[in-house]
């Protein structure tokens, strides 16, 4: 590659990547299925071991996406928690811990939502399974037997879509939230190979929401990367 080539690309990297943020306020305007299909298109070129792709995305929108919103406000409501993969609290170190809290202050500080405040933080959370008010959703299943290689997979085809979502001017939140309902999702879905890893609510964000102008930062390089010889 030419020297020219790599800067031209390495300055649409850096905005690529570093223009992409959660969005978690949408407007309703649909993304034109032509759009759609070039994004998820993109998305397929994600890498994978042995290039198996072991992937299987449903893609919502219109009656199916309200539908499937509505079955999953009733699970949670009924507390009909069913996760593929599990979570618990005591899979983060401290140091984890510490950025999630940092997170936290900042999007509930948006919301106007106050630290102590676990009813309003979790009300938050139940209309979130409303996609944020996107007008589509996409599932990622992991395929094969689900495990940590495959899911791994997974993980880079969930960024690869988002920043093909970014690319083509759509905005986007990945909801680990969302896979707390895979029952419901599959149900809903007629989905019947696969663990659920993923929403992400997808759409044209609401750019006047306060909520979609909090600003993340990231550790420092050297506190996560190590380079040697
Ligand atoms: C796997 C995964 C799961 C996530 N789950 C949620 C979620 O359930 N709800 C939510 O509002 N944001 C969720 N997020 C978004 C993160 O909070 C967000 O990516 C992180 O705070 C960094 O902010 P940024 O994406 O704006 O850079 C998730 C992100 C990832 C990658």
């Amino acid at each position: 590659m030419s020297k020219s080539v790599a800067t031209e690309l390495s300055g649409c990297a850096e905005k690529l990547v570093r223009g992409r943020h959660a969005t978690r306020a949408f407007r309703p305007g649909a993304v034109p299925e032509e759009t759609m299909r070039a994004i998820f298109s993109l998305a397929g070129a994600a890498p994978s071991h042995s290039n198996a792709q072991p992937w299987q995305v449903e893609v919502v929108s219109g009656a199916a996406c309200e539908r499937l919103a509505d079955a999953l406000r009733a699970a949670h409501a009924e507390k009909r928690v069913s996760a593929d993969f599990p979570y618990s609290e005591g899979m983060y170190s401290p140091t984890h811990q510490a950025r999630r809290a940092a997170f936290g202050g900042e999007l509930y500080g948006a919301l106007g939502i106050g630290p102590d405040d676990h009813a309003a933080r979790a009300a938050y959370d139940a209309q979130s399974l409303r996609f944020y008010g996107a007008p589509h959703a996409a599932f990622l299943f992991v395929t094969g037997d689900g495990g940590a290689r495959l899911a791994a997979d997974v993980g880079a085809y969930m960024q690869t879509l988002l920043l093909a979502m970014t690319a083509y001017g759509v905005d986007s939140c990945p909801q680990g939230l969302l896979s707390f309902y895979a029952d419901t999702v599959r149900a809903e879905l007629g989905v019947t190979e696969g663990k659920l890893l993923l929403g992400i609510s997808f759409g044209y964000a609401d750019e006047a929401a306060p909520v979609n102008r909090i600003t993340t930062g990231r550790a420092a390089l050297g506190s996560t990367t190590a380079f040697h010889g």
